[in-house]
């Protein structure tokens, strides 16, 4: 039989996985069923990943939820994905609170409804002493927007005369952005079949091992959480050094 994941001690689960849910809307296609249905099912789809994860005893675990060029879709779309985070996001993670998940939300929040930037500031609040699983959202993110929020930051400092230009190594950098303090990600995780990043993660993932999967996100399960991380264990990261 088969070794599960958490029998193998051999080959280290990853400490940080990070995931591209994509293709709620193909999936609504498939399905003949409209748009927002397909969005729905991929709420229920995190809470199941966010469950896996949990059980596996994954310490960190980062969702991509919402990307700053999202909102170039139509204003009936965007609409009623604010609506679902406002309803899913408000009730569920009260329930995420009592089973040790901690919440971080990273993204511009200046330019979200102020009362769907209260349930998540409202959140993280609720699950800041958690533990067991560093649960990162990332809603109105992109990797460009936050670099650069890091380099102004940087600035500011050296403006101060704090730091030398010269001094600025790539930590002054990681520590500058939005996930300051989270080890970066061992594994990006891409559904829907589409291999690009799309302006997630873009520093962090530098030596991230990256898996793409056909599937679409609300079909996502434990059994595919359990593939990727199987590939992830078969790869051999040598961070440019020889083995
Ligand atoms: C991912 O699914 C969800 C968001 C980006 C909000 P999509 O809505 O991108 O679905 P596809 O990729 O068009 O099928
Ligand atoms: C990336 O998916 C963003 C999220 C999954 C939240 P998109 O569907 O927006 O990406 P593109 O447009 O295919 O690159
Ligand atoms: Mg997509």
């Amino acid at each position: 039989m088969p070794q599960t994941l958490k029998q193998n001690q051999t080959k280290p689960l990853p400490k940080h996985i990070a995931i591209i849910m994509d293709g709620n809307r193909r999936w609504a296609e498939q399905h003949n069923v409209p748009r927002l249905a397909g969005h729905k099912k991929g709420i229920v789809a995190a809470q199941r990943c966010v469950e896996a994860a949990l059980d596996l005893g994954i310490e960190y675990l980062t969702l991509y939820t919402f990307s700053s060029e999202n909102w170039k879709r139509s204003a009936e779309e965007v609409d009623s994905l604010m609506g679902l985070l406002r309803h899913y996001v408000g009730s569920e993670l009260a329930r995420m609170a009592g089973s040790g998940v901690r919440v971080k939300i990273i993204g511009r929040r200046d330019n979200l409804p102020a009362d769907v930037v209260d349930i998540l500031k409202k959140t993280e609040r609720l699950t800041k002493d958690n533990s067991k699983l560093f649960l990162t959202l990332a809603i109105n993110y992109g990797s460009h927007d936050e670099i650069l929020e890091a380099i102004r930051s940087l600035i500011k400092e050296v403006e101060k005369g704090g730091l030398k230009p010269a001094d600025i190594t790539s930590d002054h950098l990681s520590r500058a952005l939005e996930t300051e303090g989270i080890p970066d990600p061992d594994i990006v995780i891409r559904t829907g079949g589409e291999k690009r990043l799309s302006n997630f993660l873009l520093w962090q993932s530098a030596y991230a091992e990256l898996v793409f999967m056909e599937e679409y996100w609300p079909d996502f399960d434990a059994g595919m959480l359990e593939r990727a991380i199987r590939e992830y264990q078969a790869r051999e990261r040598r961070y440019g050094a020889r083995k």
